[in-house]
């Protein structure tokens, strides 16, 4: 994504990523009692990594919002101590303090009586920029994600969809380039098809600003797809476990937390584990010009072999029943985009099952590797329990 494409050529360069610092945040036996009593969080003890995302995740009522409230301190803690990068700031100026961070309240909370870029503009206007700069900003951050300013920049929060809303609640939190985004179910008013491409863009743009984001969410799948870290927390703040997604999947620490991720976590873990190269099988190889009858002797007792185009690459599976007729392997295979040796167990299981082959040829660029079958998949997961 082009982020400078919507800045007037004459503008300063705007980078997404200008601050550039993205704080550790620690949280030392931060309470929240509530004047009726209610304890929201009980002496929560939290280290949240410089530049990751870190998703809190639990049941309705867990303390979810209040630990997120605290890190800003729109909630006050009634005990115990926040750290940025070390800096106490538990008692800073508020104000002050918000400015660093941005904030994507649950229900997205845009104001409703003011456009789009008066929305995205709210903080940059209270630090005091200029209306060029200004201007430029929002019209960049727009585009990062992905509202045409042109199009939807003077519209008012009720004349855009909810995935759109989403959007510039996003901008919004972003626009004065804090090093620390609180996110508080961001994506949860959105139906799961627009939810999922929101989760999508959202990834891509973590990977180009690299905040530390505090994400809240109830839904398991959305902790595991986003997480660098995930805290499963139940009433009163209390974090079960504290673990990168494939561990949480793989190796829940108690009863809780097996039971929240869900009787599938098996299935969920899939998707969080990289193909491991060491655990692909060897196929023969046959060129795609070649006779069925060649492939029949290079296949031996294999079940298949893999097809190679003209230059090499992988592009097909032809299976052992459909080699030794007439004609050519470009006739008899079946058509097989090769998985990258970056994707997941999940993505190369899915063209397995969709193409309906034994085994999908993996690539690292335009490199054989070897091939994906069912049997590798499931020692490849087995080994990533053992190791945890
Ligand atoms: N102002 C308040 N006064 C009293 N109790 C409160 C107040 N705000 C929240 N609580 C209570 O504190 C607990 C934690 O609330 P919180 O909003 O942090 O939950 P949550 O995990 O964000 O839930 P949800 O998933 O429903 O948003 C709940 O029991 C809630 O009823
Ligand atoms: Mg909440």
């Amino acid at each position: 994504m082009d982020v400078t494409a919507a800045a007037p050529p004459a503008a300063a360069p705007v980078q997404v990523a200008a601050g550039g610092d993205a704080p550790e945040i620690r949280l030392e036996g931060i309470s929240k009692v509530y004047a009726d009593g209610t304890v929201g969080v009980a002496e929560l003890d939290l280290t949240l990594a410089s530049g990751e995302l870190t998703v809190l995740v639990g049941p309705s009522g867990c303390g979810k919002t209040t630990t997120m409230k605290m890190i800003n301190r729109i909630i006050e803690p009634t005990t115990g101590r926040i750290l940025l990068d070390g800096e106490d700031v538990t008692r800073v100026d508020g104000d002050r303090l918000r400015r660093r961070i941005g904030y994507v309240i649950q229900n997205v909370g845009l104001f409703p009586h003011q456009t789009v870029r008066a929305n995205v503009a709210t903080v940059p206007k209270l630090l005091g920029w200029d209306r060029r700069r200004t201007r430029a900003r929002v019209d960049e951050l727009l585009a990062t994600v992905g509202l045409d300013p042109a199009v939807h920049g003077d519209r008012y929060p009720a004349q855009l969809s909810g995935g759109q809303r989403q959007r510039a609640g996003v901008a919004r939190a972003l626009a004065a380039d804090p090093g620390v985004l609180l996110m508080d179910e961001p994506f949860s008013a959105v139906d799961p098809v627009v939810r999922e491409r929101l989760q999508d863009e959202f990834l891509r743009l973590q990977a180009s600003v690299r905040k530390t984001i505090v994400f809240v969410t109830h839904d398991i799948e959305e902790a595991v797809r986003l997480g660098d870290r995930i805290a499963v927390m139940s009433a009163g703040g209390h974090v079960e476990q504290f673990a990168p997604p494939a561990e949480l999947l793989g190796r829940p620490a108690n009863d809780y937390v097996a039971d929240f991720v869900g009787a599938d976590r098996g299935l969920k873990r899939l998707a969080v584990t990289p193909i491991d190269p060491g655990d692909l099988e060897r196929a023969p190889v046959v060129g795609i010009d070649a006779s069925p009858a060649d492939a029949a002797r290079v296949l031996g007792g294999a079940a298949g072999a893999v097809v190679l185009d003209a230059a090499g690459r992988p592009c097909g599976w032809l299976p052992a029943d459909r080699a030794g007729g007439a004609g050519t392997v470009a006739g008899a295979m079946r058509a097989v985009e090769p998985v990258p040796v970056t994707a997941t167990l999940k993505t190369g299981l899915s063209v397995l099952l969709r193409v309906d082959v034994d085994a999908v040829p993996v690539v690292d660029g335009d490199s054989y590797l070897g091939v994906l079958t069912a049997g590798a998949a499931h020692t490849t997961l087995r080994r990533s329990v053992e190791r945890g």
